[in-house]
């Protein structure tokens, strides 16, 4: 589907963003480990997502869905089954990465996994790894792609250090520990979105940090509390960007997750001097254990610098950095991403995809070996751009054209479906305003 997005007059209005996809994902899978049913309220309705409800479908928990609540009645830590049936993950890396570390522990149970295109290039060998160790046995095309056999063992508690930092592997190991036998260790290089950790902990599993290292410990039953799911600052960032690149906007986001691992975008924002205002709950300290904290960000219009995005931040704005690229093209001066090679294997090569894409646009964009740098020449002035498949890809077409001179044509944009499927109709309200 080809979308036009003409250039747009001030956006005006307040939004709650769709539910966090990352938050769902886990409230998902924990249900289904879950002995008790479990009721998930502001559950994501995208595709990912209802992947996942499906995924735990097929090894054997009941689901209602009735609006954004959601119940799972899950199978129990150790009776998950798929009976020989493939776990269609669809587009969704998160789902694909998190759901075989608990399978890896269902004793003399096998599961395989197989997904999109676009899931079909994306690398296992990260997870593959640390559950061989703990005695798992994988099977994966190539070594190292889906299609992938998870034949469940008995397992040990290892302690990993992951070698580039990950939150799909993190939370895929620590789930494996939670039925491994004794305690499992993760060491990551720097600081991920710990959603798996927060979550875990507020269920009374044992779980806890000492620095860099996060170790969980054996768990006989799983009892979950019910789940409140806050809005995506991912997919917030797309009106946000809106609204602080189109002149004259002016925007309230409601109820969006501000968690620190998660919000490195605002403080990106913060330091291009964009006026997106909101309560500093998100800070480290003094957060409540396991809580997500959440905020209503006030967003304005307004001038931007450029600045560089490097080092511990990365991960904390993996999925915004499209989006810094964009900003970087209205922005005075410089704006340079680099150490995150990680955005090579997300939904599509995005320093490839986001390059190429914004280049298309006008913009003046270099692609590196771990990012890109951009040159600011105080705006974009449209064109086409091709979203590959990629969700925010085609988000990010769709906001530049909002702001550009001559209007942006995005090439396949029913891909939003997968995070944010009333991206276009939300834009469209904050337009009529
Ligand atoms: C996610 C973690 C990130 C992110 C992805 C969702 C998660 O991936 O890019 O969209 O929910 O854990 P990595 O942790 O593998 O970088």
């Amino acid at each position: 589907m080809n979308v036009r997005f003409d250039p747009s007059g001030p956006l005006k209005g307040r939004l709650t963003p769709p539910a966090d996809k990352s938050i769902s994902h886990r409230a998902a899978i924990v249900g289904a480990m879950a002995t008790e049913p479990v009721t998930i309220t502001g559950y994501l309705a995208a595709e990912d997502t209802l992947s996942t409800l499906k995924a735990v479908q097929t090894i054997g928990a009941l689901v209602q869905r009735e609006g954004d609540r959601v119940t799972v009645r899950g199978t129990g830590l150790r009776a998950a089954e798929a009976h020989g049936e493939t776990i269609d993950v669809g587009n969704a890396g998160t789902l694909m990465r998190l759901l075989p570390g608990w399978l890896a522990g269902q004793e003399g149970r096998s599961f395989t996994f197989d997904g999109d295109s676009s899931i079909r290039k994306r690398p296992v060998d990260r997870i593959a790894v640390p559950l061989r160790q703990m005695g798992a046995v994988i099977e994966a095309t190539d070594d190292r792609l889906p299609p992938f056999t998870v034949h469940g063992q008995r397992l040990r508690g290892i302690r990993y250090e992951l070698p580039v930092a990950s939150a799909q592997v993190k939370s895929c190991v620590l789930l494996a520990g939670m039925i491994a036998d004794g305690e499992t260790t993760v060491v990551e290089p720097v600081a991920s979105r710990d959603h798996t950790e927060r979550l875990l902990s507020r269920l009374g599993v044992p779980l806890w940090r000492d620095g860099d290292a996060i170790t969980v410990g054996h768990v006989d039953e799983l009892t979950v509390e019910d789940i409140h799911v806050p809005a995506d600052i991912s997919s917030a960032a797309f009106p946000i960007a809106a609204g602080v690149l189109v002149k004259g906007s002016r925007l309230l986001l409601r109820d969006v997750g501000v968690n620190w691992t998660r919000a490195g975008f605002l403080d990106v924002l913060d330091r291009m001097g964009a006026i997106v205002v909101g309560e500093r709950e998100r800070r480290r300290d003094g957060e409540v254990p396991g809580h997500e904290p959440t905020a209503d960000l006030d967003v304005a219009h307004g001038p931007l610098k450029g600045t560089v995005v490097e080092g511990d931040e990365v991960p904390l704005l993996i999925d915004e950095l499209p989006l810094v690229a964009l900003l970087g093209c209205f922005a005075e001066g410089e704006t340079i991403v680099r150490g995150a090679e990680e955005l090579k294997h997300k939904e599509s090569d995005r320093i490839a995809t986001v390059v190429d894409g914004l280049r298309g646009l006008g913009a003046e964009i270099e692609a590196t070996d771990d990012g890109f740098v951009v040159q600011g020449t105080g705006g974009i002035r449209g064109g086409t751009i091709e979203a590959h498949g990629d969700h925010r890809l085609a988000m990010l077409g769709a906001v530049a054209g909002l702001a550009s001179r001559e209007g942006v044509e995005v090439i396949g944009m029913e891909a939003a479906e997968v995070s944010y499927p009333a991206f276009g109709d939300d834009i469209a309200r904050l337009q009529r305003r």
